[in-house]
Order: C-alpha cells, then structure tokens, then sequence
C-alpha cells in the first residue's frame, strides 16, 4: 500500500509535541512492514535541517497565485516532500503562532494534494493529523478526488481536540476513516459534538514510540548504554550525570522528571504541587518544559527563581526546549510524573518507561491505557497481558496526587528490593508500534473497502 501522510509537524525536524513524534514514528513502522510511505511537510525556515539526508531542490509549481518549490529529503529514513510558496508563508521563525494560522495550513494542505495530482502520485491512502491538515479531508472529496487521485482514501488522526474544533467536525464528515489516539480517549471524547455523529468510523487506536529513537542502549544523550539487565548500573550513571549537568547535588535521593509542554492540559497546578510534594520527601525534582502563553513561562520563571533560592542543590527548572536533555531526564531520573487534565494519548509516560523510569500520572485518556498501579490495578494490567507499572491517580486536587506521589517515593526508600526489579519489568513491556502499526494497516485496509 502506498500511504502519504499530510502533516505540519515532524520528529525531529519540525517538532512542537507528540504529534510530530508520531507522523514520524508510526511512518517508520508502517514502512518497516513492507508499505511505501512519504510525508508531505512545509518547508519552514526553522527546519532542523542537520537531521534532513540528501537534501535537495527537486522542482517548482505554480498553484494558488505563487510558485511552490519542492524539495526533498530523508528524516530517519522516509522520503520527505517539502513544500516552500515562494509568498513566504512559512518563513515566519515559527511552526505556529502566527495570526493566520489557519491560513497558512489550509493553503499548505491545498498545495499539498496539489503536488500529488500534478506529479502523478496515486496513493492509496492520504492521512491528515488535527486541525492544520484537516482540509485535506474535504479539500479531497469536494475537488481532488474526481481529478486523478481518485484511487486515495482519507484517514484523519485527532490527536487533541482542544484545537480546532470547527476544522475538526468537517473532517470528520469527509474522512473515510477517523482515528484518535488512545481507546479511553476515543470514550471520553465519544459524545462531543464534532465526533458523536461518526462514532460508525471512528476508532481509538494506541500510539507507540519509536524504539530505535528512544533506545537507552544507544543514546548519545547519556553517559552508559543500559539494557533491562544492568538497568540499576545504567540509571545510576545517567543520575549522576544530570546532577552534574544541572548544578544539582550528587545524591542518591529519589528523582522525580517532569517533561511536557506547560498549559493548561498539563495539569499546571498538580505539576506545581508535584514539586512541593517531592521536595518534602527530600527527593530532587527536574523540570524540563516550555509554556506557549507567556503568562505561564512568567509563573515558572518566577517559581525557578524562587526555588533558587530556597532548594538551588535539589530542584531545577529548565524552561525552554531541550531535546537531548530529555533523554538525559528520562534516564536520569526515577519517575516521571503526568499529572494531565486530559490526555488524549500521552507519550512521556512511554517513553519514561523504555528508559525504565515509574510514570506516576491521573487516570485519563492514554495515561489510563498504558499506567497500571501497582497496588490497584493487577487484574486490569494481566487482562492487557502485562504487569503493573507505576502510580496512577483520581481527582484534580493535591489529595490525589499525594496520594500516588507518596506511594512511590516511600516505594523507593523502603523497598529497593522490590522498586529495582520494577524498573526492569517496565523496560521489558513493549510500548513501540509493533501491534498499533498493524492496527492502522487494518484501517486503511478497512478505508479502502
Ligand atoms: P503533547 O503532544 O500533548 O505535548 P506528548 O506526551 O504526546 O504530549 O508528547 C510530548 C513530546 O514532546 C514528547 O516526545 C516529549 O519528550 C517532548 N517534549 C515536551 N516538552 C519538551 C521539552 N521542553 N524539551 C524537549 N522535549 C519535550
Ligand atoms: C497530542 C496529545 C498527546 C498525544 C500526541 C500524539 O499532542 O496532547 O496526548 O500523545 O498528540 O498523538
């Protein structure tokens, strides 16, 4: 099958969150199991072009009052289309946050089924993500699919749908098909307007993570290659490491790892107390996270600040985008905390676990598939065939998360005998895309009937 995905974001060339995350991770295992797959994506003028191989200017078009150029190259081995409107449209220093957004992208997504039908691509299906590519949906059925791609179905991820509702509800008419990316998720979000009337073709399907991307046995973010077998060894060295890189005191203390995008979704107040509470129990706390709302950067510049100067040896904010010291962050520390409001997958908490990390999170969305409590949730984990693996929680207020947070780092200073080995059982379960590839392949067989 040939599949193109229609995105405005991608690991790690043009990545905000998880959803570049996934249009490159799901690409590479749908292509790993024998299917051709390209990515059609803005060329942006903030492009990590470092990680682009055999990067090249391919050809030129004309469509919507300007020249578009194409080029090409290879991200972690699939073949990328770029598309650059010479009208500067995407040369903003910026992925979002422009005040024509929706201008930009729905341009991008016309230009884009452009390009396929003037370069004779027939793809049997195309696969647009949110708001930003859900024009193709009906950019498709009204116009291109009676002009030459008729062959192609539409597949439409939501992966949040916080964003673009509006976009949202008239995809989820054109599509062929719709997926979001968890089953809870696809429950909670079940009666909302813009998806209640298509529940007949809409499905929740798990995201995975890429095991090659996030691989502790080689990482060049941190300082020793770890397997489940010397996981102690490994996640001893790469503490000792972030300490040091952070100024912090080299301790062996329970080390708690937050790593998000800071907004409301996020749980702001329960990763603020998340904080406190792990200072209390004198463990040290790493935040790694950027708020796209200048208001909330401001809050946390100041509770750095603070900080500084009350816990400057056992907390450390760092507030911007930091890619390799994610990984450092995931090794490095014993848990990693998702507090979300909602979570419509969530990837950190996967990840947290192929470096053997705990995640502490709410029970929500994604969060609620993939973290089974290791006090309470024995028989829901066995019924998913695994064992439970970390601390989850009710509730939106400190008694909640107090509640998980205090049972996992008194699980780490009372009970290495048991905490070690759970280390070790969560490396072991497999969170890549091994079955959701095969789930998607299923869909889009499904599109096509
Ligand atoms: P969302 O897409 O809602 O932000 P996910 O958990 O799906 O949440 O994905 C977030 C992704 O972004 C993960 O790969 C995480 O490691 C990464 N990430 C989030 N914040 C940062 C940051 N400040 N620096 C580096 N990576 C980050
Ligand atoms: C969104 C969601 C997150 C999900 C990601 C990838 O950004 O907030 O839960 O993991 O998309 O699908």
């Amino acid at each position: 099958m040939h599949i193109v995905h229609v995105a405005v974001e991608m690991a790690p060339i043009a990545k905000v969150g998880g959803l570049g995350d996934v249009v490159t991770s799901l690409s590479r295992a749908v292509q790993d199991l024998n299917h051709s797959v390209d990515v059609i994506l803005p060329k942006y003028d903030c492009l990590n072009l470092s990680h682009v191989k055999d990067f090249h200017y391919q050809k030129s078009y004309s469509w919507g009052g300007t020249e578009i150029k194409v080029w090409f190259g290879k991200v972690e081995g699939l073949s990328v289309y770029f598309l650059e409107p010479l009208n500067g449209m995407f040369s903003t220093g910026c992925i979002y946050g422009c005040r024509n957004d929706g201008e930009r992208f729905g341009f991008f997504c016309h230009a884009a089924l452009e390009f396929l039908l003037q370069n004779g691509f027939h793809p049997d299906i195309i696969h647009c993500h949110d708001w930003s590519s859900a024009p193709v949906a009906w950019l498709f059925k009204d116009h291109y699919m009676h002009y030459g791609l008729s062959k192609a179905r539409v597949v439409f991820t939501i992966h949040n749908l916080e964003f673009g509702a509006g976009n949202i509800g008239k995809a989820m008419t054109y599509s062929d098909k719709s997926t979001t990316v968890s089953p809870t998720y696809s429950k909670e979000v079940a009666g909302n307007p813009p998806i209640a009337p298509y529940l007949y073709k809409f499905h929740g399907i798990l995201n995975g993570i890429d095991p090659d991307i996030w691989d502790p046995y080689n990482d060049k973010f941190i300082p020793v290659s770890y397997t489940s077998e010397n996981v102690v060894e490994g996640k001893r060295a790469a503490k000792e490491a972030l300490q040091q890189r952070l100024g912090l005191k080299k301790a062996d203390l329970p080390l708690v790892g937050i790593i998000t995008r800071l907004t409301h979704q996020k749980g702001i107040h329960l990763i603020k107390h998340a904080i406190w509470q792990t200072l209390d129990r004198n463990g040290q706390v790493v935040l790694l996270g950027s708020a796209p709302d200048p208001r909330i950067q401001n809050d946390f510049v100041n509770l750095a600040n603070q900080l500084h100067s009350s816990h400057n040896d056992r907390a450390r904010l760092c507030l911007n985008y930091d890619e390799p010291l994610s990984h450092l962050i995931y090794a490095g520390a014993d848990f990693i905390v998702v507090p979300s409001i909602f979570e419509p997958c969530g990837l950190t908490q996967l990840t947290a676990m192929r470096y053997g990390s705990i995640p502490v999170v709410r029970k929500t969305g994604g969060l609620y598939d993939t973290v089974f409590d290791v006090d309470h949730d024995k028989e829901r984990a066995q019924a998913q065939g695994l064992e439970p693996n970390g601390f989850n929680f009710d509730g939106a207020d400190a008694t909640g998360i107090d509640y998980a947070l205090n049972r996992a780092i008194s699980a780490w200073y009372e009970v290495r005998e048991w905490f070690n080995p759970l280390c070790k059982t969560v490396m072991e379960q497999d969170w890549s895309w091994n079955k959701p590839a095969l789930d998607y392949m299923e869909l889009y067989h499904a599109a096509r009937k």
